[in-house]
């Protein structure tokens, strides 16, 4: 062969190469984030709420130990979902003055943590409502436009993954609070307020839908009678799980289920998966040991039984060395090797059909 012939094979393979690459890459251009501390990347550190994580030991196994405002040791899931869309490691919070458009662009989180889908349940720690990160939206798509133009932003909106994930503090920081009692518990039965809950999330899906997105997660709640600080106070049923918080989740997960097949027909060219975390949750907590974890009902942070927060923090002698071998960061958030742990089965189970 001469030399142009080989040349000219080299240069057919690079642009399969490369055309393979661009399909890839444009197939999930961006991943956008809407939701409660689970997917904070630091939104709250620009608001005046106590719910924040911005201070040493959270971020302490993330990239140059930074206390970013992720409620975590390190990455949250959406960084690891990011990663598997070939995105950056990272999804930034949009209210982080460090960031701009062109970060954003492939990636954003409005998240806020202590929020809900119920803005009573936001009010509680003055954080920022659902509606509110639907209006922060709206302004990132105007940024969106102006900087790329408005047919490729459109384009990029329309292939995004749009994600959620919310709801256990509707339960846990406000239907179930007893000190002061929560007005929803006396309003609503609990599966009345989980319809509830439902409506407000099927009205966001629409309104989401009607800005162009098509690609969307709903995000299922965690085992939430689980978490440490639940247990902690399961005194009388030996510091195991709360099962009627359990119950609740799953009732609520089945329902947001119901909710993505109703709108898939509802809403034509739309894409809703339901991304289910309970049961990968549950597994680990019952077989830590094949997935490397040797504690499960305490957290890494402190003593591991309350704090999460500002009680949470680097003057505790009491936080562990190695929080790999925990599934459990603080009290209410999972550390960095439970959230890839869970990332990468949602990924696999739910999300696989947008890669
Ligand atoms: C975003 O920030 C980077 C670095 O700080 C800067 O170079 C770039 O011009 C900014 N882009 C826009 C669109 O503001």
């Amino acid at each position: 062969m001469t030399h142009s012939h080989i040349s000219f094979l080299l240069q057919t393979q690079l642009l399969l190469v490369l055309l393979i690459v661009i399909k890839v890459a444009a197939k999930v251009p961006a991943v956008i984030v809407f939701g409660d501390s689970s997917v904070d990347a630091g939104n709250n550190n620009q608001i005046p709420t106590i719910a924040r994580s911005n201070f040493q030991p959270y971020g302490r196994d993330f990239s140059g130990g930074k206390p970013t405002g992720r409620f975590s040791n390190g990455r949250i899931p959406t960084d690891f979902i990011s990663t598997a869309f070939g995105l950056k490691p990272t999804v930034p919070a949009y209210l982080d003055p460090s960031y701009n458009i062109s970060d954003f662009a492939t990636g954003v989180t409005f998240a806020s943590a202590g929020t809900g889908y119920d803005t009573a349940t936001s009010d509680v720690l003055s954080v920022i409502p659902l509606w509110k990160q639907l209006d922060y939206y709206k302004e990132y798509q105007n940024k969106l436009r102006a900087y790329r133009g408005g047919n490729e932003a459109d384009e990029t909106i329309k292939e995004a993954l749009h994600m959620t994930s919310l709801g256990t503090n509707d339960f846990l920081e406000n239907y179930y609070t007893s000190f002061p009692p929560s007005s929803r518990s006396s309003q609503y039965t609990i599966s009345q307020y989980q319809d509830f809950l439902i409506g407000i999330a099927g009205n966001f899906v629409k309104e989401l839908y009607k800005l162009g997105a098509r690609k969307i997660s709903l995000g299922g709640l965690p085992p939430m009678g689980c978490l440490p600080l639940e247990r902690t106070s399961n005194v009388m049923g030996g510091n195991d799980c709360i099962s009627r918080y359990n119950d609740v989740a799953l009732e609520f997960n089945n329902k947001l289920k119901s909710l993505t097949v109703s709108l898939n027909k509802e809403l034509p060219g739309s894409k809703l998966v339901f991304s289910n975390p309970y049961y990968i949750f549950l597994h680990m907590i019952r077989r830590p040991s094949s997935y490397g974890f040797q504690v499960t009902a305490v957290a890494c942070c402190a003593t591991g039984m309350f704090e999460m927060g500002y009680a949470c923090n680097r003057n505790n002698l009491f936080t562990c060395t190695d929080a790999s071998k925990y599934i459990f960061w603080d009290s209410f958030h999972p550390t960095e090797k439970a959230n890839h742990i869970v990332s990468d089965y949602l990924v696999k189970s739910a999300l696989a059909q947008f890669l």
